[in-house]
């Protein structure tokens, strides 16, 4: 069958001038004669690239766009983070850097189509795959299927979501040429038809009937058969290792005519913490990308930008084990984490100039950057010395831990205290019995640090102190997981601790809201009050620096480097730039967008280290990135 007929039905729309056919009238739809999309009457061939408006900060949102278009790109591939627009359930934000519409209007104005994918999940390597956590308040919610409560929230949101988006679609004057329905749903283990059933009638009941609508999965005939259905046009994703022939065969199974579609074509590669940095060759990206132009598909490339995961949006895989996905999505894409271009770029365009016009005029220049170097920090005090200014709500009492999802904190962290049942003069084993610390739990007694508990590889470690003493761990949510059967992730202490021989219980939990503190103006407002030791005594055990970078005039790009520093967050300038973990690698600099720092007033910065600090207590600002250093082991 298929093979010799799909690849001489070849959509001719870039190779040939298209023809003077002119109907007046904004469509976009399938010609499945043809194999070709069809815009405006005319065989259309889409090359795009992804593009999240959700790891960029606003400011850079045109300038980006701007490079893609001069690459030659027709359009852009679009994720909406269902969990960065409804933080809580029933409050939407669509403001600032969750101004969807902004970017949709900057896209058109670029002269750049659109292939939205508004989830409700995403995967993107993004926190719990786009969904938000407050779902998981439903203790054994089955998401991604037909469960009522997990249906319900969706129509919620797709009633919010979906009326914004019609007046962007092509059809109604806008730039959006065709839209997702969910996303690989065929690589999960529900395989729940009614759900996508329930999504196709939400979606043409909000979009209408006219609008393309698509799904993408894995390339095979499981992921195919599960994540397709009847009116969904069926595309496939794959990377530079993928026999081409065989991918776009499989797509003929499930859609025997139409376009051949590459959703997601890999330019590079996601890393966890302790990976190797991910990098795909620029050559093995292009030939790969004109092999598929000339077969005639439509192909979008995966990531055209990554950008940076700040605060705590960066997701998590769990595999073998739990494993989290670093701050910088950088992916080793056309266009770097800061947004210059490559010498990927520059082939990518060179085999677009083979396939149609690209727009005259110079390639935009990669944005200034600026070694601002060196800034000593000082001690500020330990967590559970600063707990009334990060944790004004005070501590929930209960017999046994609660999870953040019970405590309604859902990202970052939180503090769990109790105190010791007994003297414990030798060491004694502190143990997750269940494994239940999500995901990184840093134990000390009395304030004194004793060393931490990890998901899956650290389920025990030793505790001395005497009767009474104060037990405090505080818990680290790494973020949760975005693919696979495991994204029920809730986080916290999810099960018991046993000290010795007893289950440990009465706990104090105190949520803690590190980013309101801040964003109040905590720590600079009142540098000084809450100093309560020596300044330049490191110690260990989660403890927080502050410092701030003198202005200099300049408000340029530059990236943070915590050279001997061991793991934890940073903010500057009230922005949560992200976690930082130099020894595990192998991202060892944060990116930090220029529009963040002020030219004239003092740049605050504020490091909440968990394990601990370097005696010189000096941080750096390089002019550019080091992501691909593995110090330590995985
Ligand atoms: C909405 O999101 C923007 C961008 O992140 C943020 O600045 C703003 O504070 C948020 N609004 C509310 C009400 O939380
Ligand atoms: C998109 O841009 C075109 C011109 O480039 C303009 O005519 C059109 O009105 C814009 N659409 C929207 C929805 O802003
Ligand atoms: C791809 O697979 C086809 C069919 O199995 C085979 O004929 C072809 O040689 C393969 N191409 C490459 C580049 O391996
Ligand atoms: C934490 O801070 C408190 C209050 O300043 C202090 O008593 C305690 O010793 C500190 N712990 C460590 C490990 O520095
Ligand atoms: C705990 O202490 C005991 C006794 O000193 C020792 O044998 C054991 O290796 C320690 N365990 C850990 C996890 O450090
Ligand atoms: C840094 O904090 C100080 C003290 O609160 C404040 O005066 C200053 O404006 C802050 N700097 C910036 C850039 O916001
Ligand atoms: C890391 O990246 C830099 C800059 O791209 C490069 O010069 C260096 O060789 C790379 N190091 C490793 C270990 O790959």
């Amino acid at each position: 069958m298929a093979a010799a007929s799909f690849l001489f039905a070849v959509c001719m729309a870039l190779s040939t001038l298209s023809g003077s056919l002119v109907t007046g009238t904004r469509s976009f739809s399938i010609d499945y004669k043809n194999h070709c999309f069809l815009k405006d009457g005319k065989p259309f061939q889409y090359i795009s690239g992804s593009i999240h408006y959700s790891r960029i900060p606003q400011y850079y949102w045109k300038d980006r766009l701007v490079k893609m278009y001069m690459t030659g790109l027709n359009a852009v591939q679009v994720y909406v983070p269902w969990n960065f627009h409804e933080p809580v359930q029933g409050v939407h934000n669509f403001t600032g850097d969750r101004d969807l519409e902004h970017f949709l209007n900057l896209a058109n104005q670029t002269g750049l189509l659109v292939i939205l994918r508004p989830g409700p999940y995403i995967c993107a390597e993004w926190e719990m795959g786009g969904l938000p956590a407050w779902l998981l308040q439903k203790p054994n919610i089955i998401l991604r299927s037909a469960d009522t409560d997990y249906l319900e929230a969706v129509s919620s949101w797709l009633a919010v979501l979906l009326p914004k988006i019609k007046p962007w679609l092509y059809i109604n004057g806008g730039n959006i040429i065709t839209v997702q329905v969910e996303n690989e749903y065929g690589s999960y283990f529900a395989c729940d038809y009614n759900y996508m059933r329930h999504l196709r009638t939400l979606f043409r009941f909000f979009l209408g009937e006219d609008v393309v609508l698509f799904t993408t999965d894995g390339n095979t005939d499981k992921e195919m058969t599960c994540g397709s259905l009847d009116g969904l046009y069926a595309t496939v994703d794959f990377g530079t290792d993928t026999n081409i022939t065989v991918a776009f065969k499989r797509q003929r199974r499930f859609e025997p005519q139409g376009p051949l579609v590459n959703s997601e074509f890999y330019t590079g590669w996601l890393d966890h913490w302790g990976d190797q940095h991910a990098m795909v060759g620029a050559q093995k990206v292009s030939r790969v990308l004109e092999e598929m132009l000339t077969m005639g598909a439509s192909v979008n490339m995966y990531m055209f930008e990554g950008g940076t995961n700040f605060g705590y949006w960066n997701g998590a895989d769990h595999d073998s084990r739990f494993r989290s996905v670093v701050t910088s999505y950088d992916y080793d894409a056309p266009l770097t984490e800061a947004g210059d271009p490559t010498e990927k770029l520059l082939a990518i365009r060179d085999v677009i100039k083979q396939f149609r016009d690209i727009p005259a005029g110079p390639m935009p220049p990669a944005t200034p950057k600026f070694a601002y170097g060196f800034v000593t920090l000082e001690k500020i005090g330990n967590i559970s010395s600063l707990l009334d200014t990060i944790s004004p709500l005070g501590p929930v009492q209960s017999k046994y831990p609660l999870t953040f999802e019970e405590m309604k904190q859902y990202y970052g962290y939180m503090l769990y205290r109790t105190t010791l049942p007994h003297d414990l003069t030798e060491p004694t084993p502190l143990i997750s019995p269940l494994n239940g610390v999500h995901d990184r739990a840093y134990v000390s007694v009395n304030g004194v640090f004793q060393g931490l508990l990890q998901r899956d590889t650290v389920l025990v470690m030793n505790v001395t102190g005497k009767q009474g003493d104060t037990l405090d761990i505080l818990v680290e949510n790494m973020g949760r997981v975005n693919f696979g059967s495991k994204i029920n992730d809730y986080k916290g202490l999810v099960s018991n601790l046993i000290l010795g021989k007893d289950v440990l219980t009465d706990w104090k939990i105190y949520p803690l809201d590190i980013d309101g503190a801040i964003s109040r103006g905590w720590p600079h407002s009142n540098s000084g009050k809450s100093v309560t030791s020596p300044r330049r005594e490191p110690s260990a055990g989660p403890t927080f620096y502050t410092g701030t970078l003198q202005p200099n005039g300049l408000a340029w790009d530059t990236f943070l480097k915590l050279i001997e520093w061991t793991k934890g967050q940073v903010w500057i300038n009230g922005v949560n730039l992200g976690r930082y973990w130099p020894g595990r690698g192998p991202q060892q600099t944060l990116y930090v967008p220029g529009p963040l720092l002020s030219t004239s007033l003092p740049n605050n910065i504020t490091l909440l280290e968990l394990e601990g600090a370097p005696a010189h207590l000096r941080i750096v600002f390089m002019d550019r990135p080091q992501l691909n250093a593995t110090a330590g082991k995985s």
